[in-house]
Formats: structure tokens, C-alpha cells, sequence
């Protein structure tokens, strides 16, 4: 038989990045070995995290990005450490990658798995599933702007952060969330902005969305303001399917919608270059964890859910429907890391997942 063989270049990071990654790696073995042939993951590890830059004075080092773009996807841990400024951490090696392959569109699943409890009441009253959809090219993390340190004389210090918002970027991101839409049971997109207090590129987000909408008569559509969105995220998660909004405030509503699934350590997410003209990136939504790192309790189902998405990127809808059916079969067998409650560390999650795996496939 033919084997299809994929590239995977795998950026563990720092703190508990490398752990989950591990996890999400023995879950594509397992996926691989269950294909009989049929499936292969070729991995490729990069050590890029804080503690090279501290050693090398750069994460990515020169030829970097070109080595990466040969793989078919980048599976990335996360990135932070005490010993580096976030904002070195994140832009020298998250964002040194999502902007030059021009990742615009980041998913972000709200999963709600069985047998973990959600601090929202309605989460056992109804089927609560959405997605939010982040663009993540421009916006508030466009990283314009500037500091003017010293002219202005001591305790006068004033700084800039400028958001760029494109018609052209902004499209291209509604219509990504409208076309998502369409796939999925309830045909919905709620696009969020601060409009009202932001008149210039929010004001065209709305424009924007209004023209886009036109072209979706089958899809249902609201705009709600960021604030607004956040407290419907809590009072009525039953009414949102596409959550489509701009870097900064799917940011947030994302790490909201996880909190409310159970915990930030469940998320999954994709940042997408739908033009395949780069790799697309899969990671988990949360951070480095360092209050927890290096004790291997991290929860790895957000970075093993981050590895089903990729699996739909490869065209493995079949695979990635088994790895998430195999995650719920064990929340629900009432198998839970600390921080949904339980006690399996991250290996014995890990395990218990590709046990399950097997047992289903
Ligand atoms: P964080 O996501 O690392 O941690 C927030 C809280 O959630 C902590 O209490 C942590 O223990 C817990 N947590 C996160 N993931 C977990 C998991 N898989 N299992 C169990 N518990 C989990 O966010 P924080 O503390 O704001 O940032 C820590 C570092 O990570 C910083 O340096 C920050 O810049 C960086 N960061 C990096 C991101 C990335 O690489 N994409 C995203 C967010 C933060
Ligand atoms: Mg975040």
C-alpha cells in the first residue's frame, strides 16, 4: 500500500511545552500505527525556546524559517520563561513565525468534554459548542507604535500602540469564519468589535461584515460589542456557534471560553495560512506554565486536540474525529488531570488516551 507520509517540524518551547508536545507526538504514533501502514509522521525537532535565545541571543537562528517552511506543519509547545522579557519571548519566536507565513486565521475551538465539570450552569443544560475565530495578522498585535523614552523629560514618558486594520485582512478573516459557519450545524457568525468607542478600524470591521454577510443569506448574523460578547459568553453560550473578532479580542474571548469549558489547559488551536502557501501551526492555547513546569502534571489535552486539528489539516477528518472521540471517552470515564480536578499526571493522561484510541479504532 501506499504510505502517505507527513512533515512535522515540533518547537517544544519552554516550560510545560515540552511535556505536552511529547503527549500530542504519541498520539500521531499512535494514529500512525493504527493506519497500518497507511499514514506516516515524519518529525523533526527544533530546540528553539528561551533558554537558546539566552545562549545564542536569537530563537530562530539564521535559515530557520526556510528549514521550517519544508514541513507540511509546525506542532509548537509554547514559549516564556522568567529569565526573558514576554514580549522578547513572544514576538522572537510565536509571532517570529505566525507573521511571515502569514497564519491569518486562528482557531479556536470551546470544547466542552463530558465528566469535566464548567463553572457555567447552562453547560449541563445544554449542548454548548463554538468557535472562535482570531485574526491574527494585524489588529492590536499589528507591533506598530513606538516609545518616546527620554524627550519628554523624566516621568513625561508617552508610548503608542497603533491597531492596523486592512479591508483586505479583515475580509479575508469574515469570510474564513462565514465558510466555517457553513459547516456546521447551527449557520451562525457573531462578529465582535468596540465600534462604538473605536471609530476608525472597528467602524470598518462592521462595514466589512455587513458587505461579507451579504454574499451568506443562508447564515444567521449579529454584531455584538467586545464587552457585551463577554458577558453573553457566561449568560447565553447556547446562542453562539462562529465567533469571529479581531487579534486582541479573540484573544481574550478565547481564553474566557476555556476557563468556562473547565480549564485553559483543554484548548486547542490552529493558526492556518489557508492559502497553504506556508505551513500552518498547531498549539495549545495556554502558556508556559512555569508555577507547574517540570513537575509532569500538565494537562495535555489541549496540545493532543491541538494534533487532531492538524490531523483535519492533513485531510484526516477520520483520524481526528478518533483522537477527540478517544479524549472524551476518558474525561467522561471520569480520568482527569489536577487541573480539572483529578489526579492523573500528564503521562497517565497521555496513556489513557491512546488506550482508548485503540480500543476504538
Ligand atoms: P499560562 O497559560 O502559562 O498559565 C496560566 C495558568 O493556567 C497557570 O496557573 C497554569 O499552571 C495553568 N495552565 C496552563 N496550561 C496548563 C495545562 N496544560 N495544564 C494544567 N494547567 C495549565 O499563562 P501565563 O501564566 O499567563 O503565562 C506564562 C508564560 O507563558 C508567560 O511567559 C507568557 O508570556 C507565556 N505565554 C505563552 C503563550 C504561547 O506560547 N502561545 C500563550 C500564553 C502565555
Ligand atoms: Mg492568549
Amino acid at each position: 500500500t501506499d504510505t502517505q507520509t507527513f512533515s512535522i517540524a515540533s518547537i517544544p518551547g519552554d516550560g510545560i511545552g515540552g511535556e505536552v508536545v511529547t503527549a500530542g507526538l504519541r498520539v500521531l504514533d499512535t494514529v500512525a500505527k493504527l493506519s497500518d501502514g497507511g499514514i506516516a509522521f515524519d518529525v523533526t525537532e527544533y530546540p528553539w525556546s528561551s533558554s537558546y535565545y539566552l545562549e545564542n541571543g536569537t530563537y530562530i537562528p539564521d535559515g530557520g524559517l526556510e528549514e521550517l517552511q519544508k514541513h507540511d506543519a509546525i506542532y509548537f509547545g509554547a514559549v516564556g520563561s522568567a529569565e526573558v522579557p514576554d514580549h522578547t519571548s513572544l514576538w522572537g519566536l510565536r509571532l517570529a513565525i505566525t507573521q511571515p507565513f502569514d497564519q491569518w486565521a486562528n482557531i479556536r475551538p470551546v470544547t466542552f468534554l463530558p465528566g469535566v465539570e464548567s463553572p457555567l450552569r447552562k453547560a449541563d443544560e445544554a449542548d454548548l459548542d463554538w468557535i472562535v475565530v482570531r485574526e491574527n495578522s494585524e489588529g492590536e498585535y499589528a507591533g506598530m507604535g513606538g516609545r518616546n523614552l527620554s524627550g519628554r523629560g523624566p516621568g513625561n514618558e508617552v508610548a503608542l500602540q497603533t491597531s492596523l486594520h486592512t479591508e483586505k485582512g479583515t475580509e479575508r478573516i469574515i469570510r474564513f469564519a462565514f465558510d466555517l459557519a457553513r459547516t456546521r450545524p447551527v449557520k451562525k457568525v457573531s462578529s465582535v468589535t468596540k465600534s462604538n468607542a473605536q471609530q476608525y478600524g472597528m467602524v470598518l470591521w462592521d462595514e466589512v461584515f455587513a458587505r461579507v454577510a451579504a454574499d451568506y443569506p443562508d447564515v444567521e448574523t449579529e454584531s455584538v460589542l467586545v464587552d457585551a460578547m463577554s458577558a453573553k459568553f457566561v449568560l447565553h453560550p447556547e446562542q453562539l456557534s462562529v465567533v469571529v473578532a479581531s487579534n486582541l479580542h479573540a484573544d481574550i474571548l478565547s481564553d474566557l471560553g476555556s476557563a468556562l469549558a473547565g480549564s485553559l489547559g483543554i484548548a486547542a488551536s490552529a493558526n492556518l495560512n489557508p492559502e497553504k502557501r506556508f505551513p500552518s501551526m498547531f498549539e495549545p492555547v495556554h502558556g508556559s506554565a512555569p508555577d507547574i513546569a517540570g513537575q509532569g502534571v500538565s494537562n495535555p489535552i489541549g496540545a493532543i486536540s491541538s494534533a487532531a486539528l492538524m490531523l483535519d489539516d492533513f485531510g484526516l477528518h477520520g483520524e481526528a474525529d478518533e483522537v477527540r472521540r478517544a479524549i472524551e471517552d476518558v474525561t467522561a470515564a471520569g480520568i482527569l488531570p489536577r487541573d480539572l480536578g483529578g489526579d492523573a499526571n500528564t503521562i497517565e493522561m497521555t496513556e489513557a488516551i491512546v488506550a482508548q484510541l485503540e480500543a476504538i479504532h
